[in-house]
């Protein structure tokens, strides 16, 4: 295949991959997006077997078994990615985005590790000869981005799946003193080894600096708390995406430059557009320790206190007697699988002359865009559903809020000074004139915060799944 056919089809495969950033932007082109997604990938992999077996006649190396290898990781990789995907829950889709990022910065320490050791095989220098210094600045970025993507994604996603005994991995954030200065104090190290490889090419600096980026990326994660996680996978989403484009550099593969910076800059952006929706700054967010503490306490406050508790039926009836009907679909909804129970609901009580309309939180759920997906799936008219934005104005003069499996995303501790969330926009539920909860229990939410909003007067809590109540509900206004 002619460099010039490679360039080509890395061409079109690079448009394929806007496009499909552009059609995933939308739950109504999402599908569209995917496809653009899938096409441009087969293209650029066929492309780049050609670009081996070009470059292997040029440099006279052994193209088959080159090729055997790539086969190998393909159908390898591919099929363990495949199976997951498959298998993988709704619910648990943060954690493999986190998995597969963690993929993405391991596999750009190994390649330049492979490029440091032998860089005559890459095309970077003749056989004994030293790497150009361009190509080892490009080497250190790479790799030290690479393994702070990796162990980063790993302390995140144990964050994320909250399943791990080990403290390091639970969702409270962990602090000590004269952190920030120790993080700052590694960074620069990193830096001065990267300076010291680029000037010398020695291996000693390069395997130091990587080593060091991996207890960077712990020590970046490890502090920042529930509540910024939304901001913290989207950020590990944008270092995959550079540290692929560093590699790409040094590779010098145009394909791995353009995709890596889609990436990198996409996920930057979802990281400013997760910043502005939790009313944080990046800095903020780095610095860390937002949302993780109160857990204990409220654990303590909520022995003491009361709520005011009534059945599926209760709730059908206050329901049907509304006017004005506000859902907020939390993270709980996705565990019961409710969506297609909520929908049934709302179109009862449409049928009924109840205008009903759904408020979306930007963090609601575990991943950007989970209620919206969720909702989507049961068909639920795009119309019928709101951003917090929009939405917010509207619950004052509407009757009843229901929410269903949400929690920190309709906390009024937010608008208190003092409380590890403050500042944080939240749907404003409170004001509704009747506020009905569906959850199984008074356990907190992601943050570890007790909600002020279960124990209002105008508050009635349902408890239980809520697949089984809302179906529940629905039988009652039958
Ligand atoms: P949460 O605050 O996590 O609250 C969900 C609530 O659902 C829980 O209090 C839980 O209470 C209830 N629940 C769980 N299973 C249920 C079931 N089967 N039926 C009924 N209720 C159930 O959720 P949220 O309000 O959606 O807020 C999202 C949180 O996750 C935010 O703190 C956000 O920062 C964080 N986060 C978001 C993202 C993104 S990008 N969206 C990523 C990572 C983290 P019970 O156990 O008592 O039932």
């Amino acid at each position: 295949m002619s460099m010039n056919v490679v360039v080509l089809l890395y061409l079109v495969a690079s448009v394929c991959f806007i496009q499909a950033l552009k059609g995933l932007s939308h739950p109504t082109t999402s599908i569209r997006g995917n496809v653009f997604g899938m096409v441009g990938m087969a293209i650029a992999i066929v492309t780049t077997v050609g670009l081996i077996t070009t470059l292997a006649d040029r440099m006279a190396l052994d193209e088959v078994s080159g090729l055997g290898w790539v086969a190998l990781g393909l159908v390898a990789g591919g099929g363990v990615g495949a199976i997951m995907a498959k298998r993988v829950e709704m619910t648990k889709m943060p954690e493999l985005v986190a998995f597969m990022h963690s993929m993405v910065g391991l596999a750009a320490v190994c390649i330049a590790i492979a490029v440091v050791v032998e860089p005559w095989a890459f095309d970077l220098a003749p056989k004994g000869g030293a790497i150009p210094f361009g190509n080892k600045i490009e080497l250190f970025l790479g790799s030290a981005v690479g393994a702070i993507t990796f162990s980063g994604s790993v302390i995140a996603f144990g964050k994320l799946s909250g399943k791990y005994k080990f403290r390091l991995f639970q969702g409270a954030p962990v602090v000590f003193r004269g952190q920030h200065l120790l993080n700052l104090a590694l960074g620069l190290l990193v830096i001065a080894l990267g300076v010291v490889f680029a000037a010398t090419g020695q291996w000693a600096a390069f395997a130091l600096l990587t080593a060091l980026s991996f207890v960077l990326g712990v020590l970046i994660i490890i502090p920042i708390g529930g509540a910024d996680m939304p901001v913290v996978v989207s950020m590990l989403n944008s270092y995959s995406g550079w540290a692929a484009a560093g590699i790409g550099f040094s590779l010098n593969n145009p394909m791995l430059i353009i995709a890596g910076s889609l990436v990198g800059s996409s996920g930057a952006i979802l990281s400013y557009i997760m910043c502005k929706a939790m009313n944080r700054s990046f800095i903020n967010v780095i610095l860390g320790g937002f949302g993780g503490g109160g857990g204990a306490e409220a654990g303590a406050a909520q022995v003491q206190r009361t709520v005011r508790s009534g059945s599926a039926e209760d709730a059908a009836f206050i329901l049907s007697n509304a006017e004005s009907v506000i859902i907020v679909p939390g993270y709980g909804l996705a565990v019961a699988r409710a969506q297609h129970a909520v929908k049934e609901l709302a179109d009862k009580l449409t049928a009924k002359g109840i205008s009903v309309r759904y408020a979306i939180h930007p963090v609601a759920g575990r991943m950007p865009g989970h209620m919206n997906v969720l909702l989507a799936e049961a068909e639920v008219p795009y119309d019928q559903v709101f951003e917090m934005e929009d939405i917010n104005p509207e619950f004052g003069q509407t009757d009843v809020a229901i929410i269903l499996g949400a929690n920190d995303v309709v906390n009024p501790a937010a608008l208190q000074k003092g409380s590890p969330i403050y500042g944080m926009p939240i749907l404003e539920a409170y004001k509704a004139r009747t506020v009905i909860v569906n959850k199984r229990s008074m356990a907190a939410g992601y943050a570890g915060l007790d909600n002020e909003l279960f124990y209002m007067d105008k508050t009635m809590m349902v408890f239980g799944d809520a697949k089984k109540v809302v179906e529940e509900m629905v039988k009652a206004i039958e």
